[in-house]
């Protein structure tokens, strides 16, 4: 069973794509009852003739023992300027629905998909005590369909013929796209652009500039999520990148960030090592630095 903590936009477009996929049974929760029992009622419209599955709305955390995976999607408010806003909040929030999922269903694979994406997984594997390979934060990869969009439209090229995009770090204003390794029709991005800055600028503020138009994202994380479920219900391997608690990979410590990682039927099977240019390498060791001050401005 996939149970998903939060039934908002980001929660119940989730809760869409698996059920109208047939993946596996859903649980909408939400501590306002109506309001998950309201989406799952609109999500079991969705539910294919020949599926095997259906979706339930709750408010109870005991409902959750027997999900396989939990995603949390939940937040405590809205924020304006910056994910970082309602950190404190966040993280409370976050201990504890680590809490009642460590009571409930202690051998789930969960992602993390509230913001502060990085911070939350951190303070969720430190408090649940889970394997670090199994709290895994879904957004590196949504930065990355962000970053192969945007060289699609800066080359008038196909998403198709671009390979080996990859953005790592924080999901926040220190993510670094890493350009290095990009072939585009089998060429190195670099023979085909001057700078790195204008898609880097366009890519970190991304989620700003569709925010001038509509008040959240929804689909693409979503469908990103649901990328994740599948590989982990299917046992078929995928490579993203994704933020998971580092123990030196990367020369990082005390800190969960954005790494290239393999995910398979049991989460993370394997931190890849890639290789990346100086300036990569520093920007993400500043990225790891300005997450880990984060971590640490809200350690008792
Ligand atoms: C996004 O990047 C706001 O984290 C959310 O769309």
């Amino acid at each position: 069973m996939i149970s998903i903590v939060g039934s908002g936009r980001v929660g119940s477009s989730i809760a869409f794509l698996c059920v109208s996929h047939g993946l596996d049974d859903v649980l909408l929760f939400n501590p306002n009852k109506e309001k998950a029992i309201g989406e799952s009622l609109d999500v079991a419209s969705a539910i294919p003739a020949d599926s095997k599955f259906s979706i339930h709305g709750t408010d109870d955390y005991s409902e959750l023992s027997s999900s396989d995976i939990v995603v949390i999607t939940a937040s405590v408010g809205v924020y304006e300027k910056d994910r970082t806003e309602n950190m404190g909040l966040q993280v409370r929030m976050i201990k504890e629905i680590a809490q009642k999922i460590k009571q409930y269903c202690p051998s789930a694979i969960i992602l993390i998909v509230s913001n502060p994406l990085d911070v939350l997984t951190y303070f969720f594997q430190k408090e649940s005590n889970f394997s670090r390979f199994k709290v895994i934060g879904i957004a590196s990869s949504l930065d990355t369909s962000r970053f192969r969009y945007y060289i699609s439209e800066t080359l008038s090229v196909p998403q198709s013929s671009i390979s080996n995009a990859l953005v790592l770090g924080e999901h926040g204003d220190s993510m670094v796209p890493v350009f290095s390794g990009v072939k585009v029709g089998g060429n190195p991005l670099f023979s085909m652009i001057d700078t790195r800055d204008p898609i880097t600028d366009a890519v970190r503020n991304y989620w700003k500039t569709l925010r001038n138009f509509k008040s959240r994202s929804q689909f693409g994380i979503a469908k990103n999520v649901f990328d994740v479920i599948e590989s982990i219900l299917h046992k078929r391997e995928i490579f993203i990148p994704a933020s998971v608690v580092l123990e030196g990979e990367y020369g990082e410590n005390d800190v969960s960030m954005g790494v290239p990682v393999k995910i398979g039927r049991n989460g993370v099977s394997e931190i890849q090592k890639i290789k990346l240019d100086d300036t990569e390498s520093s920007s993400l060791k500043k990225s790891a630095e300005k997450i880990r001050n984060d971590i640490k401005s809200l350690q008792d």
